[in-house]
Formats: structure tokens, C-alpha cells, sequence
């Protein structure tokens, strides 16, 4: 298979533009009929033809200036018309089938709704069009569907006509002002239940919200509308940044292969990050609906006002919207467990994705095909990358570049230079070596050595930085990053470097390595490195357990303080996979118990800290994992760990009291802490009861699936029972089913992929429902650590199969689920080999999607 590589360097300004559009859409469930009027425009001095996208389109008919034409060439992909005058208006009939329309994008009817997606490139599947998002057009769609089956019709902008047609038929005019490129158009036809609420602006402008839900879930839709409103005066309050039109519409959909979009004025979002309540939505879902929404919404700016230039550009609206919605999660909630959740996804993801053969920049050089971007390096890396600017420019400046982005290029599709340039005319500070992070791909070790010089009580310590090579890059080049710094010692007290250094805690590193000295100190100090992981990097600090522990009990940075556990951790988890677990002393264990003790009331902290590494994260501090060897010495020590601890963990559980479900702050804390305790507890014989009590007493879902996880790791007939009980409350209700299928997807049990056969069957799951596939299969695929690796690379071989029959239908979704195994080379050779043979597998078979032909393709290199 040949598919076409497009390279940044390549980027051409559009021979023509689009300026206006006007569309006429008359919806069918397989012949969906779209009349498009646009207003082209050559640019420049050329006798280029006019080339338009398209896919999957039924051409009707072309006109030009109002007259037919037959003069023009068509391909799968594209539409020509040569010999076209300077300026002209185009009309072009083509014909669609929504009802078919599986991959859900373009034009899609799925469970009576219709509905579009056509980031990135969607919008050809509805039109034939420049689908680029350097063409900017204004848009008047006319809508037209039955009355009764979709009383609702909704496109961008504002509504200026309606009316009714025959047969029962009615329609809707709305109209966008604003310019903007293809990929935000969105148009909705259904019959919702809606939820309304109003916003006024700080310059008094009045917004109204609107809320559009499945009938009969109208009772799940406040916190989302609420999260609407807090997001919207943050965003003034923060950035004077206010919303511009006067209505602001989202509609929820079942059928959804990513989290939501933000097109102009009227957002589509899985229903999945809308709909909440006590009952079915745990904390965790009603913060993730909090900072979808607020994501969302602050695209109106960061993304739609000022748009990308061409998709390579990506991270400029992604790294930045994503940067501003954490900011905006720290201040509704708490910065640290917002920090911790953010690292988490770096360290678990990101740095995999980094090491393996998709390695690519937070601004990629080469896409065969754009959908496979949309990824944890140009989301969170890029994120981290804004934040590190937020670092080192501070609060004031940061804000001022952002005033001075907005003043630039408003109204325009821009690049990441052009933001960066923003923010350099803001500072003294020579910005062009920090732009490398834009260029340059893979995780930067930090190492830190010292060596104290006891009879001239100097102690030096020296941070060096290297990048290995990738997949995509084998010269890296030293980076400029700021890297929060402390030097502690035993009793706590903090120490400066000779030369000053570190200012205000931070190192500026933009050298391969530094040494800072440190003289009169009448003790060897603890270096403490990367507070609030101030870069996306990783540390190789190797610290006595003794150190760690001091440095969780006296460093400044809370976040330095979770992280030395975490390391403590998994040194522990080494040790055991190195057959010595009695390297694991009873002073450590004290040093651990004494955590508990003393942090206690802290439940934000403590929950964070009880946390064991994820066998995901472990895997990033090693290479060539011997998943079993690893595995199990993780499971041991985590039943050490609820052994050793057992009586200060059984005091927190039962010292913590939560009251009635409340979504607040405190309250979300002490449920968390009290579930990861649970959590522990429910490896031993006496957490059995707990588990039981708390599931069948709780009022919320946050509680009812801590005691379900929990009860995972105890008797197992006991968590059969209580699944059935779930799945017996739950059954009519596929969005809280996911919870359960996915529990049962990432169960350690010898018959898992029997099981996961079995619940294929089940009624509500269905291969056409992205979320049951990702609860069903992708929780297979990337967390249920003994099903995949099954030493035999059967668990390898149920995933290929299965993502050789979705891949037929929806691409995307395939093509993200594969990406556990593109990432072989952090295993062992034995598992390299069963990988290999699966992803041969897939890359053999005919007629593969460019999704994952590309992601298997570059993993086989
Ligand atoms: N632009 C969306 C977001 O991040 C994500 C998305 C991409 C959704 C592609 C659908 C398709 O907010
Ligand atoms: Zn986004």
C-alpha cells in the first residue's frame, strides 16, 4: 500500500479561497441532500484549477455563476474545474448517506440523531470544499427535516429564519458572522430535551446557554451547565477573554469517537462528559465534565478566534486550550491533585508514546494521516510546553503575550512561531533555544549526581540533561528548561548555592549539565529536583530511602513530596522483582507508617501518596519489561504494603466520614482518600466486610465503584456477586455500564478473553458505540496487564482480531486502540516477538485503514 506523506515543510498558501458559504441541507437518512452556493476567489496571479476535497460524496451537479458545467475532473478524494473565472460563485449538489455512515464523521445519523464531526478533515465528507483550516468563510445553513422526528435543528451561529414544508417537513436558517475554517462547522437534527439558562457577559452582553440531552436526561445536565457558566467568567476574569455571539449551544450525542468538539457556537460533546449526577457519575466524571466544558469553551478563543494555519500547527489551539483548562480545573478544585493527575498522563502515555516508533513533536514534521494526531505529546506535552513559558515569563507576562497574541491574530489561522513570537515581545528573555521544545521529540533524563566533600563541608551537585534518540530523530540537541529547584538536609532545613544560581527555586537548565556548590554545610544535602514537575522530563535522582522520606517530609513543593513516595515506591517494587524483598526494612515500613500516621487529616495529600505506581508508569523507568517478573513483584508488594500498614490504613478508613453526597472540594478529597485506602484494605481478610458495607450503603457512584474495584482484589465470589448487582441496577443504562465493562475487561482471571467474548453479546454493548469499544476492548488493550501479555501472545492476537473487524467500520477509534501494542519495544524480547507477529498481522491485511496503516506501519520500521 502507497499512501502519501505530508510533510510541514511542504505547507503552500491555498491558490483560492472560499469566503462565503451558503448551504441548503435537506436531511434523509440515506440521501441526505447538501446544495452548497459558495463564494470563490483566486488568490494571486496563476491559472491554477480550482481543486476541491471530497470523499465518499455523490455528485449531483456543478454550477458556475448559475450555469452548469460539466467541465471537471473527479477522483475518490477530489473534485477539479479548470479554466474557472477570478472570482465566482459555485454551486455544487452532491448527495450523502448518513445512516451508514460508521467512521462518524461528516454527516452521521446514529440513534436518531444527526449529527456532524468534522475535525480535521469531516467537512469534505458533506461538501466538496478547500477542507483546510487556513480557509476562513462566514456560513448561512438552511436545514430541513421531518417535524416530529427532529423538532430540533441547529447549525453555528445564530437563527434567523424558520418555517414550515410540506409532508411534515420544517426547516431553519442560521447564520455564523464570524469567519471561520471548515473544521468548526457543526450542524445537529434530533428531538432533545433541553435545559436552558442565561450568561451576561462582563461588558453586559447576555449569552443564552442551552443544553441539549437525550429525552428524559434532563436531570444530568445542570452540572454541565453550571461548569458553562464558571468557565465563562473565568475566562474574563483570567485572560478579559468574553464570548462572542448570543447563543451558546451544546448537545450531547451517544455516538462519539472523542471526547467533544468545540465548533463556533454550538459544541457537540459524548454524552459521556455532560451527563452527571450523584447516582451514576462518580467525582471523577463530574471533573472531567467540568474541564471538557470549560476545554470547549475556551477554544472560542484559543482555537476558533484564532485558528491554525495547517493541522501541523495542531498544538497551537490543543498544547494552549489544554495549558488553560488545568489552569482553570487547579482554581474550581486544588492545584496539587490537579498536578499529580496531569504528571500522571504524562508519565503513564506521553513518555511511552515518546519512546516508541510514533515519537514525534508536539508540532509534527509528517502525517499520513491526521486523525492519529490527536495525541497525549501534542496535547499534554504541548500543554507542559505552555506551562513551561507560563514558568518562566510568570504570571503578568504570560498574560500580557496572550494580550499580545489576541492583538496580532484575531481572526486569523496562525502558527506555533507566531505564537511564540507573541510571547517573545512580552520578554527579555531570549526565547529561541526554549522553541526548540516545538522541533525536538523525546523525554529529557535529568540526571542528578553529588558528592559531598566532608572535610571541606562542600557538597555539589550536578543536573545534566540528555535526550536519547527516537523513532523520528536521531540528533537531539540540549533543551532550555526551567527546573524547579531545593536543596534539603536531614533535619529539613533548605540551603542556597554559592554562585545563587537557583532564584526563587528554579534552575534555568539550557546546558548538556550544571554543578551548583554548596559550601559550610556540615552535612551531605538532598538534592530535591523538578518541583511542581516544573519540565516534561524525567529524573534520575537515586536517593536512600531514608532521603526520600526526608524529602516527603520536609520539601517545599507538595508535589516533590508525592513524587519521592512515588520513587520510594518503585525502588520497593524493584527490589521485590529482584527476589529481595527484605531489602524492604522494617525502618522502611516504619518510614511509611509514620506517613500515614501524621498525614492523616490531610486526605488531598495522603490519597495522592497511597497511590502505588501504575504498572504503566513503572514500566517507564525501565526498559525491556519482563511483564510477569514486574507484575508480580507490583501485586506483592501491594500486599505487603496493606499487611505492614494495615492498622493506621483500617484508623483513616474509619476516622473519615463523608455525610450525604456533596460535590465539594473537601468532600471529593476525603471519598478519594477513603477509596485508595479501601482500596489497599480489600486485599485483606478484614476488608471484606468494608467492601461489602461501603457498596451497599452508598448513596453516590464514587463510592459504589471504590468498594467495586476494591472488592476486585479480595474474594472473588464476592465481587462476582456484586457486579451482578451492578449490572442488574444498571442495565438500561449503557453509559454507567461502561464502568462495569470495563472492570470486567481488566480482570486478572485465565478465561479473560472467553469473558470478554461473552460480554461482546451482551445487549447493550455494540461494535458501532465507541465508548462500549474503548470500556470493552481498550481497557483490555491498555490496562489489563496479564490478559494482553499472556506469555502465549494470545492476548495480543484477540485484540488484532478485533481490530481488524473495526477497523472496517471506524478507523479512528481502531487506530488508537492499537497503540498499546505499537509500543514493543519497552517489553522484553519474548513479547517484542508475539507483538511483532500481531502488528505483521494488520499490516498484511488488504484494504487497512490510512489510520492504522500508518501507526502499524511506523511501528514495524
Ligand atoms: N478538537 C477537539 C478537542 O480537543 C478534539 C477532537 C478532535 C474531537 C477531532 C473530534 C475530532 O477539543
Ligand atoms: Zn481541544
Amino acid at each position: 500500500m502507497t499512501i502519501k506523506t505530508k510533510r510541514r515543510a511542504d505547507y503552500m498558501p491555498p491558490a483560492f479561497t472560499i469566503s462565503d458559504v451558503k448551504m441548503d441541507v435537506v436531511l434523509h437518512p440515506t440521501a441526505a441532500r447538501i446544495t452548497s452556493y459558495l463564494t470563490v476567489k483566486r488568490l494571486g496571479n496563476h491559472h491554477e484549477k480550482l481543486i476541491l476535497d471530497g470523499e465518499k460524496l455523490v455528485l449531483n451537479s456543478v454550477k458556475i455563476d448559475g450555469k452548469i458545467t460539466q467541465d471537471y475532473e473527479q477522483t475518490d478524494s477530489s473534485l477539479s474545474i479548470p479554466n474557472v473565472p477570478n472570482s465566482f460563485q459555485l454551486e455544487v449538489i452532491t448527495t450523502i448517506d448518513p445512516e451508514n455512515n460508521k467512521a462518524l464523521e461528516g454527516l452521521y445519523l446514529s440513534s436518531g440523531v444527526y449529527c456532524t464531526q468534522c475535525e480535521a478533515e469531516g467537512f469534505r465528507r458533506i461538501t466538496y470544499f478547500l477542507d483546510r483550516p487556513d480557509v476562513l468563510a462566514t456560513y448561512e445553513v438552511t436545514l430541513h427535516g421531518n417535524k416530529n422526528k427532529y423538532p430540533t435543528l441547529l447549525a453555528n451561529g445564530n437563527p434567523i429564519a424558520r418555517g414550515e414544508g410540506d409532508n411534515g417537513s420544517h426547516w431553519v436558517t442560521w447564520q455564523d458572522p464570524h469567519p471561520k475554517p471548515c473544521y468548526l462547522f457543526a450542524m445537529v437534527a434530533g428531538d432533545f430535551d433541553v435545559l436552558t439558562d442565561e450568561y451576561t457577559t462582563t461588558s453586559g452582553r447576555k449569552v443564552a446557554l442551552e443544553l441539549y440531552v437525550d429525552k428524559g436526561k434532563k436531570a444530568r445536565g445542570p452540572f454541565a451547565l453550571e461548569s458553562l457558566k464558571r468557565a465563562m467568567k473565568w475566562d474574563e476574569d483570567t485572560y478579559g477573554l468574553e464570548y462572542d455571539l448570543d447563543i451558546y449551544m451544546i448537545v450531547a450525542v451517544d455516538f462519539f469517537n472523542m471526547g467533544a468538539m468545540e465548533n463556533k457556537g454550538l459544541n457537540i460533546f459524548n454524552s459521556k462528559f455532560v451527563l452527571a449526577d450523584q447516582n451514576s457519575a462518580t467525582d471523577e466524571d463530574f471533573f472531567n465534565v467540568e474541564s471538557v466544558i470549560a476545554h470547549e469553551y475556551f477554544h472560542n478563543w484559543t482555537g476558533n478566534r484564532v485558528t491554525c494555519r495547517d493541522w501541523f500547527q495542531l498544538s497551537l489551539k490543543e498544547g494552549l486550550t489544554v495549558f488553560r483548562d488545568q489552569q482553570f480545573s487547579a482554581d474550581m478544585t486544588s492545584p496539587l491533585s490537579n498536578r499529580i493527575k496531569h504528571v500522571r498522563v504524562m508519565r503513564e502515555h506521553q513518555f511511552a508514546e515518546d519512546a516508541s516508533a510514533m515519537s514525534h513533536p508536539i508540532r509534527p514534521d509528517e502525517v499520513m494521516e491526521m486523525n492519529n494526531f490527536y495525541t497525549v505529546t501534542v496535547y499534554d506535552k504541548g500543554a507542559e510546553v505552555i506551562r513551561m513559558l507560563h514558568t518562566l515569563l510568570g504570571k503578568k507576562k504570560f498574560r500580557k503575550g496572550m494580550d499580545e497574541y489576541f492583538r496580532r491574530h484575531d481572526g486569523q489561522a496562525v502558527t506555533c512561531d507566531d505564537f511564540v513570537a507573541a510571547m517573545q515581545s512580552v520578554t527579555e528573555l531570549d526565547l529561541s533555544h526554549f522553541a526548540l521544545w516545538y522541533s525536538q521529540s523525546g523525554t529529557p533524563l535529568i540526571t542528578v549526581s553529588h558528592q559531598y566533600d566532608e572535610t571541606a563541608k562542600r557538597m555539589s551537585v550536578t543536573l545534566s540533561q540528555h535526550t536519547p534518540k527516537t523513532a523520528d530523530q536521531s540528533v537531539k540537541r540540549p533543551l532550555f528548561m526551567p527546573v524547579a529547584f531545593d536543596c534539603i538536609d536531614s533535619k529539613g532545613n533548605h540551603y542556597q548555592d554559592d554562585e545563587q544560581r537557583v532564584k526563587n527555586n528554579m534552575l534555568l537548565l539550557n546546558e548538556p549539565s550544571v554543578t551548583l556548590q554548596f559550601s559550610d554545610v556540615t552535612s551531605a544535602l538532598i538534592p530535591v529536583v523538578l518541583g511542581n514537575f516544573s519540565a516534561p522530563a524525567k529524573v534520575k535522582n537515586p536517593l536512600p530511602s531514608e532521603d526520600l522520606l526526608a524529602i516527603f517530609r520536609f520539601a517545599r513543593d507538595a508535589f516533590n513530596r508525592w513524587d519521592a513516595l512515588q520513587q520510594l515506591y518503585d525502588w520497593c517494587i524493584e527490589q521485590y522483582a529482584l527476589g529481595k524483598p527484605e531489602a524492604v526494612t522494617a525502618s522502611i515500613w516504619d518510614g511509611l507508617k509514620e506517613v500515614v500516621e501524621r498525614e492523616a487529616q490531610n486526605h488531598e495529600l495522603l490519597g495522592e501518596c497511597l497511590v502505588i505506581p501504575s504498572f504503566e508508569t513503572l514500566c517507564q523507568s525501565r526498559s525491556l519489561v519482563d511483564v510477569e517478573q514486574l507484575r508480580q513483584a507490583r501485586r506483592a508488594f501491594c500486599q505487603d504494603f496493606a499487611q505492614e500498614l494495615a492498622t493506621p490504613l483500617l484508623t483513616v478508613y474509619k476516622n473519615i466520614h463523608t455525610g450525604d453526597y456533596e460535590y465539594t472540594l473537601e468532600a471529593v478529597n476525603a471519598r478519594r482518600c477513603r477509596n485508595v485506602v479501601l482500596n489497599h484494605l480489600a486485599r485483606l481478610p478484614q476488608g471484606q466486610e468494608l467492601v461489602c458495607k461501603q457498596f451497599n450503603s452508598s448513596d453516590n457512584m464514587t463510592d459504589t465503584m471504590g468498594a467495586l474495584k476494591a472488592a476486585q482484589h479480595g474474594d472473588k465470589e464476592q465481587f462476582e456477586k456484586l457486579l451482578a448487582s451492578f449490572e442488574q441496577q444498571w442495565r438500561e443504562e449503557p453509559l454507567v455500564l461502561d464502568k462495569w465493562f470495563a472492570l470486567h475487561a481488566t480482570q486478572e482471571r485465565d478465561d479473560i478473553l472467553s469473558h470478554i467474548t461473552l460480554l461482546r453479546e451482551h445487549p447493550q454493548f455494540s461494535i458501532g458505540n465507541p465508548n462500549r469499544v474503548r470500556a470493552l476492548i481498550g481497557s483490555f488493550a491498555f490496562y489489563n496487564t496479564a490478559g494482553f501479555h499472556a506469555i502465549d501472545g494470545s492476548g495480543y492476537k484477540f485484540v488484532t482480531d478485533y481490530l481488524l473487524m473495526l477497523d472496517k467500520t471506524n478507523p479512528q477509534v481502531a487506530a488508537r486502540i492499537v497503540t498499546p501494542l505499537t509500543q514493543w519495544q519497552n517489553y522484553a524480547p519474548v513479547y517484542q516477538e508475539k507483538m511483532k507477529v500481531q502488528l505483521g498481522r494488520l499490516l498484511n491485511e488488504k484494504g487497512l485503514s490510512r489510520d492504522l496503516f500508518e501507526k502499524v506501519s511506523k511501528s514495524l520500521a
